[in-house]
């Protein structure tokens, strides 16, 4: 499992802040009694689900050790936080009012079967919302390596990276089934329209690309490494560490040039809001 680092996730705390309050913002659920944010990172944006709700009991649940101890210093009586896979998250039937997924699924298999499970979940009147990174979503696109189910871009750029150079081996062997190291459990969005209408939800669906300008140096490889660089980083040590931080530094360069005013990372996103009338 991939480590993360609340404090390199926070860097760019301004710009992933924007799709979470874009995301929570179509949620028509007026009033809460139990609210859950799955994969709630550091807990910032956890708390403010408890603005948003204030009579709702907000838990936010986290499978990093780290983030779970950062998001532990906001804890209040109504706003929770505790280590456990959203995976292996099982509510009872109609327990809960809103749940919220923000930027967490793309590193939790099985979509087919959790999402109806937690549409299951919603009392009436509730609604589960999440924001995924767009997969390259048209099937009949030929894989960049051979890895047939679709994947983020920058999933793809890794693994074109890690494929080439003295770390590939070890990189091969170390994959992580449920980060974007491996294909990706990111549905299409006609899919998770599909899934979540056949459970009974009303759903709105949408896509975004952000362009963010980032400042400073290498400011891309800095923007990944809090994410999807972490079980790369996570899986080499000492020479191949080095080297490959090297050249996905100078990869990302290329791919991203620095600009007078920044770097342009386009960051296409994924919405579903599904809401049980
Ligand atoms: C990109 S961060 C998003 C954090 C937060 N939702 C936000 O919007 O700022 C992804 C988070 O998902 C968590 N995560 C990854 N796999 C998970 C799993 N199986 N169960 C619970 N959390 C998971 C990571 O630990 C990380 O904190």
């Amino acid at each position: 499992m991939a480590s993360w680092d609340p404090q390199q996730y926070e860097r760019f705390a301004e710009e992933r802040a924007r799709p979470f309050r874009e995301l929570v913002a179509r949620i028509p659920t007026t009033s809460a009694v139990a609210v859950v944010d799955l994969g709630c990172g550091p807990g910032t944006m956890t708390a403010t689900l408890a603005e948003r709700w204030p009579d709702a009991a907000v838990l936010g649940l986290d499978s990093s050790p780290a983030m779970i101890e950062a998001a532990a210093r906001l804890a209040t009586p109504q706003l929770r936080f505790q280590l456990a896979d959203a995976g292996a998250w099982r509510p009872q039937r109609g327990s809960v009012d809103v749940i919220v997924a923000n930027a967490s699924l793309q590193w939790v298999p099985d979509h087919e079967t959790l999402l109806p499970r937690w549409a299951a979940a919603l009392d009436d009147g509730g609604t589960l919302a999440f924001q995924v990174p767009v997969s390259t979503s048209d099937r009949s696109r030929p894989p960049a390596d051979g890895v047939s189910t679709p994947r983020p871009v920058s999933a793809e750029m890794f693994a074109e990276v890690a494929a080439a150079g003295p770390w590939a081996a070890t990189l091969a062997g170390a994959t992580d089934a449920t980060g974007p190291r491996s294909a990706s459990p990111v549905l299409p969005a006609t899919e998770y329209v599909r899934l979540l209408s056949a459970a009974g939800l009303t759903v709105d669906a949408w896509e975004t690309t952000y362009y963010h300008v980032l400042p400073g140096d290498d400011p891309v490889y800095e923007w990944f490494k809090g994410t999807g660089l972490r079980p790369y980083l996570d899986a080499l040590a000492g020479a191949d560490l080095e080297a490959f931080t090297s050249r996905m530094r100078q990869y990302l360069r290329q791919r991203y040039p620095r600009e007078p005013f920044g770097t342009v990372l386009p960051f296409p996103r994924l919405f579903v809001v599904a809401h049980r009338a």
